[in-house]
């Protein structure tokens, strides 16, 4: 199986990556589905939706603090940096994600279309105004803070830049997404339960081109159906292999 996969690769003209929560399960972020998810524990009506961020900012917010704690302390595993390192081969095109934790970028890719925002920007709900708060150094105090954070412009509520439930993906990322599905001749699905639209059309855009799906998951998912080859595993450890697998047989190619 590894070894099909290694060979699509190998010979792939245009790779892109899809993933989602799973990929960061290995550097300690919850995913949102299944045992230990955030789902289990937290409903989404009341903390990731504009209806809930109206009700009460301020669960809202806090939900949102204590991700930002927990990705801040959080490290790109293997599965991050093999995606990096295809990409600096040459090999793979672009992380489609539809993570908020920066960890792709972390981890060295150029090519990363976030579907679903940044945990670390905030944006007014009222302005234009919007904060990267890594760039502006401003992230300790802001986590600090205990009061609702408010645009230094005109004083309104901040939001986290990230899509809730029921609202639209940034219009840029998802039209660089689905321009560069329709490229694609294989995409590489890492840890997404792939129930969450239209993010997972991605991989459905590149299969129906003609392309090959690979997938990496502890367990099957919405994709495994139409996947060419399903890695089971964890994706720290399966990435690994799978690159070790490309290398050896990109140098078998050259002989
Ligand atoms: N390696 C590989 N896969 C893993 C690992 C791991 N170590 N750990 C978990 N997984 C898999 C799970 O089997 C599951 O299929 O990762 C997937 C995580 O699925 P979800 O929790 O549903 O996360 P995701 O698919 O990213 O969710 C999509 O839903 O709640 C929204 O906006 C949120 O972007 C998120 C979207």
């Amino acid at each position: 199986m590894i070894e099909e996969a290694a060979k699509i690769i190998a010979h792939s003209r245009f790779l892109i990556a899809f993933t989602g929560a799973g990929v960061s399960a290995e550097s300690g972020i919850p995913t949102f589905r299944g045992r230990g998810g955030l789902w289990e524990n937290y409903r989404i009506e009341e903390v990731a939706t504009p209806e809930a961020f109206r009700r009460d900012p301020n669960l809202v917010w806090a939900f949102y603090k204590m991700r930002m704690k927990i990705m801040k302390d959080a490290k790109p595993n293997n599965a991050h940096l093999v995606l990096a390192e295809l990409e600096k081969m040459g090999i793979l095109r672009a992380v489609i994600t539809q993570n908020i934790d920066n960890l792709h970028k972390e981890a060295g890719n150029q090519h990363i279309v976030e579907l679903h925002g940044d945990i670390y920007r905030v944006k007014c709900t009222r302005c234009d105004y919007m904060e990267d708060l890594l760039e502006s150094g401003k992230l300790e105090d802001f986590l600090k803070e205990k009061n609702l954070p408010k645009c230094p412009e005109c004083a309104s509520l901040l939001r986290p830049d990230v899509v809730w439930f029921g609202e639209p993906l940034p219009q840029e990322a998802l039209q660089k997404a689905f321009k560069l599905a329709e490229r694609a001749d294989v995409c590489l699905v890492v840890g997404t339960s792939a129930q969450v639209f239209p993010a997972a059309y991605v991989p459905y855009t590149v299969k129906d081109n003609g392309g090959s799906v690979i997938e990496v998951n502890t367990k099957e998912s919405g994709i495994t159906p139409i996947a060419d080859v399903f890695l089971r595993g964890k994706a720290g450890e399966v990435m690994q292999s799978l690159l070790v697998k490309v290398k050896r047989y990109l140098e078998s190619e050259k002989c």
